[in-house]
């Protein structure tokens, strides 16, 4: 009977992601595609995060004030806790049909009568568990305008790139409360980037001017494949690598499994608020502008960089400074938060389908045997995209490491001090 209704599921309802059993994961899927460009247009960076981490923090409080219901009461319970911490985050958007959608889906494969006394009682826990969290992110920060100024165009600025927008991306994203009272975000943050008359800088930028252009003949197809495969949101991606590893491990733990990624989430959400802190701080220029830069001989040799044509790979270059990149920082926090998981092992056994709609590549799969070379390839893909300089994916990396592991320690104490 389960499997008839996950088959008719799969036949009737398209705009929803297959359903693995595990709950949670379901609506971590769901969360992510509502979202996804097709629905409310897509998401910067932070807000991604913050976003999935209030539908998993509604998720995790709904599963804990039902632990020790039955494994249907549990479902229906988170359920409607993401549903309604979906249309909390984006209730001035055309988001009902798809979220209801989504809600309407899965309920025959739950299995609970919703208008029995347990079935309503569900409802109302995942409901409660989701206006608890909308209560505690009401004045979060997120809102607030913040104005940005651009400085003069002098080396390591940052300007606006080539197809961006006119000003960078959600200046607020660094003063947004962090998950599980991590407490001051500008602890996590980056060293300085190299200076620009270095010559550590001069092979940056020569590096990121062959490797990263559209048209490079020194970058592989496997390389290409790389900035393609990575390129789609992180907190998407990173979130269907957590599936691979856990599978469905965790489908009868409801509260085990909406845990794992309320942590994920949390830990990724604060990586992209810490991330944000640095980029504003030192608020660096992209490659782009380095290399198309002609008005002076800047970098340490005094050669000619330029190459005003110069286009890079992945276009546009997204619309906010270069240093540190929050793809890698993203990269750094999942790969923390999943060895965590893992008994602090590095090695898994993860295979990753990415479908890629830039220059109609399609999908590609990869597997990866350990995380720390799954987070460095996902940092490599910026520069080879050429979008970012190495040491903005490296430093990336440690940023996001070091926030998701201060998000994990807090966590037990903290998760509901949202
Ligand atoms: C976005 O989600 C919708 C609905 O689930 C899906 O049809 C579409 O293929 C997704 N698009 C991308 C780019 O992931
Ligand atoms: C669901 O519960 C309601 C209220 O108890 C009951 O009237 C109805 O018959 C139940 N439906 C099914 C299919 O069991
Ligand atoms: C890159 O190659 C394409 C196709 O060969 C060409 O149309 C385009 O002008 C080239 N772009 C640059 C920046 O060289
Ligand atoms: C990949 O995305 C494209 C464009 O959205 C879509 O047409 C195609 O069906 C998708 N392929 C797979 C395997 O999901
Ligand atoms: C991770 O992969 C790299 C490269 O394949 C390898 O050198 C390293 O030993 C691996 N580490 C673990 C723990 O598997």
């Amino acid at each position: 009977m389960r499997y008839l209704v996950l088959a008719l599921l799969a036949a009737l309802a398209p705009a929803s992601a297959a359903y693995s059993g595990d709950i949670v994961q379901y609506w971590v899927e769901q969360s992510g595609a509502l979202v996804n460009g097709t629905t409310i247009g897509s998401l910067q960076s932070p807000v991604s995060a913050w976003y999935q981490a209030i539908v998993q923090a509604a998720v995790y409080e709904a599963a804990v004030k039902s632990r020790g219901e039955s494994l249907a009461f549990q479902q229906l319970a988170v359920s409607h806790a993401a549903h309604n911490a979906i249309l909390w985050a984006f209730h001035g958007t055309r988001i009902y049909n798809a979220a209801d959608a989504a809600l309407r889906a899965v309920v025959p494969a739950i299995g609970l009568n919703v208008t029995s006394n347990d079935g309503k009682e569900a409802i109302r826990v995942g409901q409660d568990a989701a206006a608890k969290v909308a209560r505690a992110r009401a004045a979060d920060n997120i809102a607030n305008f913040i104005d940005y100024v651009f400085a003069p165009a002098t080396p390591g600025v940052y300007q606006q790139t080539p197809g961006s927008n006119p000003l960078p991306d959600v200046p607020q994203a660094r003063f947004i409360a962090p998950f599980a009272a991590l407490g001051d975000i500008t602890r996590f943050r980056a060293p300085p980037p190299p200076k620009t008359n270095s010559a550590e800088y001069e092979t940056a930028v020569l590096y990121v001017k062959e490797y990263g252009s559209l048209n490079s003949t020194a970058r592989t197809a496997y390389d290409t494949d790389t900035a393609y495969f990575w390129r789609e949101s992180s907190v998407t991606g990173w979130n269907r690598f957590a599936h691979s590893v856990v599978g469905i491990a965790l489908a009868t733990e409801v509260v085990e499994s909406a845990k794992f990624y309320a942590q994920l989430n949390y830990a990724l959400a604060n990586a992209g608020f810490a991330s944000w802190d640095t980029k504003y701080a030192y608020n660096s220029w992209r490659p782009v502008t380095a290399i198309q830069r002609t008005a002076d001989r800047w970098v340490a040799s005094g050669r000619d960089v330029s190459d005003a044509a110069w286009v890079p790979l992945l276009r546009p270059t997204p619309s906010h400074q270069d240093y540190v990149s929050t793809h890698s920082t993203f990269g750094g926090a999942a790969a923390a938060v999943l060895r965590a998981y893992n008994g602090g092992s590095d090695a898994v056994r993860a295979t990753l389908t990415s479908n890629v709609t830039i220059d109609a590549r399609g999908p590609i799969t990869r597997q990866y045997s350990n995380l720390t070379v799954a987070a460095l390839e996902n940092a490599a893909s910026r520069v080879l995209g050429g979008i970012h300089f190495p040491f903005a994916g490296s430093a990336g990396v440690a940023v996001g490491d070091a926030v998701a592991r201060a998000t994990l320690k807090k966590f037990d104490e903290h998760w509901d001090e949202f």
